[in-house]
């Protein structure tokens, strides 16, 4: 008899305790949060990769912070959709589970992650830009855009990475050794194309770890993957987790 896709992956996860999970925009896309690569992710007639950096906020803040401005207003009302909440629910099945989120959007936190690293930072926080002190700031619209540390004065930017920026060397490395010492790791909704946030897989599989992937259509990290389940990450969690938790009970 051929198993199921989803029936190799489940008896996979039934003989770990150490499992990881890269996410991407496409865990979001389900809750309604426009992903970066598509027609959705186009603003006015810019591209996120033209707004999302630091030359972009030097020249302009306040076009930046009006296309942020905007984002957080698309996120604020939106709900973690059935992907999050099984994965928030898979740190109390597995004796070691992480989360590693190249998303800004909070979702995961919000579907009660708890061991989260938030590789891109998180819209809801602002940074100071002479000071460097982050504040989480729930209110959108911005009362003042572009806003200004309330201590020194200073324009406070979002406490994001940009295209042309290295990731905090702390956040890294956590999401690093998470990746080294993993059994399995599931990319989920990631083209895979922005570096390092790609080469975690990549390091998951050097030190051992079976790779699953899960995504809409094939990626550039597809080759390297140990099983590809198609469809949309909400479906193809909530699959596997009744799958899991049957096999678990038996
Ligand atoms: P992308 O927009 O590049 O890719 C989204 C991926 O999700 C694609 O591979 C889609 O096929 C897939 N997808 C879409 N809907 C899906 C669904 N319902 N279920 C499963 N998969 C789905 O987003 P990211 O890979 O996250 O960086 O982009 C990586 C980084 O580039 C972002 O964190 C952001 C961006 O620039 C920064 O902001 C620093």
């Amino acid at each position: 008899m051929i198993e199921h896709p989803v029936d190799a992956v489940v008896t996979l996860l039934a003989g770990v305790r150490r499992v990881a999970v890269l996410t991407g925009a496409g865990i979001s896309a389900e809750s309604g949060v426009p992903t970066f690569r598509g027609q959705d992710g186009l603003w006015k007639q810019y591209r996120a990769e033209s707004l999302a950096t630091p030359e972009a906020f030097e020249r302009d803040p306040a076009l930046v912070w009006e296309w942020y401005d905007w984002r957080r207003g698309l996120i604020a009302p939106v709900e973690p959709n059935a992907g999050h909440r099984v994965l928030a629910g898979w740190e109390a099945l597995f004796g070691d589970f992480a989360v590693i989120t190249q998303n800004v959007d909070g979702l995961h936190a919000k579907a009660g992650s708890r061991n989260l690293v938030e590789l891109h930072g998180n819209i809801w926080k602002l940074r100071c830009t002479k000071e460097g002190t982050v504040e989480e700031v729930r209110e959108t619209p911005l009362r003042r855009l572009p806003p200004v540390c309330p201590s020194c004065g200073s324009l406070r930017r979002p406490h994001i990475v940009w295209f042309g920026e290295a990731l905090d060397p702390d956040v890294l490395d956590r999401a690093a050794a998470i990746s080294r010492s993993c059994q399995v790791m599931f990319v989920l909704g990631t083209s895979g194309i922005v570096q390092p946030a790609a080469s975690l897989p990549f390091a998951a599989a050097r030190a051992g770890a079976k790779i699953v992937e899960v995504n809409i259509e094939p990626t550039p990290l597809t080759p390297q993957a140990d099983h590809f389940l198609p469809g949309k990450a909400g479906d193809v969690l909530s699959d596997l987790d009744r799958r899991l938790r049957e096999r678990m009970a038996a």
